[in-house]
């Protein structure tokens, strides 16, 4: 499936205090070097504040990670999990719709989707409350047909459950998530055969559907109310971390840092009032652009004539760009352009 960011995108984003220090916390798993590792993590907290992954947001994780904004955008566009969309307000259903399901009635879940949210995959309801979409396979293939909605999966589905669910959750409830046929989790559907007494009579619920059940994060969104994030690997702490560095600005007003190398000459505007169309140049797009003129590069024929040293300044200041000056040589393109 072609997968592609929506045509409206917000202005910017930022990450909550809550979730920068959780963010950032994260980042601290991770060797000197190789911050990139928490780009998952990162995104996932992303989506998980907005309820889908923006533009904006990708930038601004590709910053804090100091990743090119394109590998951020192979990651978001590869994996089902991130939403290029706007999602529902309240929920957000994937049916899986792979064998398992297909044979257990994943497409009559789907009627269902169809019926009372939106004719269309990824359209939203009228009211705006919900939205679905068939996915992959999903790994509860012993519970068939199942459907994750928000954190949770929701197994052993019914239409006439999913109805359910639906409507219990436009009235602002959480159903129970896990099987909905009484299962435990995914025992044989008539009962036990082995390990009869495997089971705990301590737990009503298995596990996962216990653990939703008991902080109420299912499709609730991250509104400061939620347990303490947990960063144990920092300083023996159980709560959650303080930022450690400076709080991320997004690329688009992104200030030079100190680095390698040496600053090029600059210009505090474009000679004559007219810039010249650095977009010209193979790579640069018009935020690179933006992101050039606020370095105060305006023109060919100062980018022609840097030197190794001020490649090297160029190169660690251009923020999710790093690298870029190099890789698609603009050196020889700009001589080329500036005569
Ligand atoms: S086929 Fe649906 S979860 Fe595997």
């Amino acid at each position: 499936m072609l997968r592609r960011l929506h045509k409206d995108q917000p202005d910017a984003f930022v990450f909550t205090p809550d979730n920068l220090a959780w963010a950032e916390a994260q980042i601290q798993k991770y060797p000197e070097g190789r911050q990139a590792s928490a780009i998952i993590p990162l995104l996932w907290r992303a989506q998980e504040q907005e309820r889908w992954l923006t533009r904006p947001a990708m930038e601004y994780v590709a910053a804090m990670l100091g990743m090119a904004y394109i590998r951020v955008l192979e990651v978001a566009t590869f994996y089902f999990m991130f939403q290029l969309h706007p999602v529902g307000s309240v929920a957000h259903i994937q049916v899986c719709g792979t064998t398992s399901c297909m044979i257990c009635g994943a497409e009559d879940l789907i009627g269902v989707c169809k019926e009372k949210i939106a004719k269309n995959a990824h359209d939203l309801s009228d009211d705006g409350k919900f939205s679905w979409e068939e996915v992959e396979c999903l790994g509860a293939c012993a519970n068939a047909p199942m459907a994750q909605i928000g954190k949770d999966y929701y197994e052993d589905l019914t239409t006439a459950r999913l109805g359910e669910i639906i409507d219990e959750m436009a009235a602002g409830g959480v159903p129970v998530p896990g099987p909905q046929s009484g299962r435990f989790a995914a025992e044989p559907k008539e009962g036990l055969t082995t390990l009869k007494d495997f089971r705990s009579d301590k737990n009503k619920y298995n596990a996962s559907a216990q653990a939703a059940i008991d902080i109420g994060d299912t499709i609730k969104r991250i509104d400061g109310t939620e347990v303490p994030l947990l960063t144990p690997w920092i300083e023996g702490s159980v709560a959650v971390a303080k930022p450690r560095v400076a709080k991320v600005t997004p690329i688009s007003a992104a200030a030079p840092k100190a680095a390698p190398g040496a600053k090029p000459a600059g210009l505090s505007e474009a000679r004559g009032g007219q810039a010249d169309d650095l977009k010209l140049i193979k790579g640069v797009g018009p935020k690179l652009e933006k992101l050039l003129h606020s370095l105060g590069f305006f023109h060919f024929d100062q980018i022609a004539n840097w030197t190794a040293e001020e490649i090297a300044w160029v190169d660690e200041n251009l923020a999710g760009f790093k690298g870029r000056v190099t890789r698609d040589d603009w050196i020889v393109q700009a001589k080329v352009l500036a005569t």
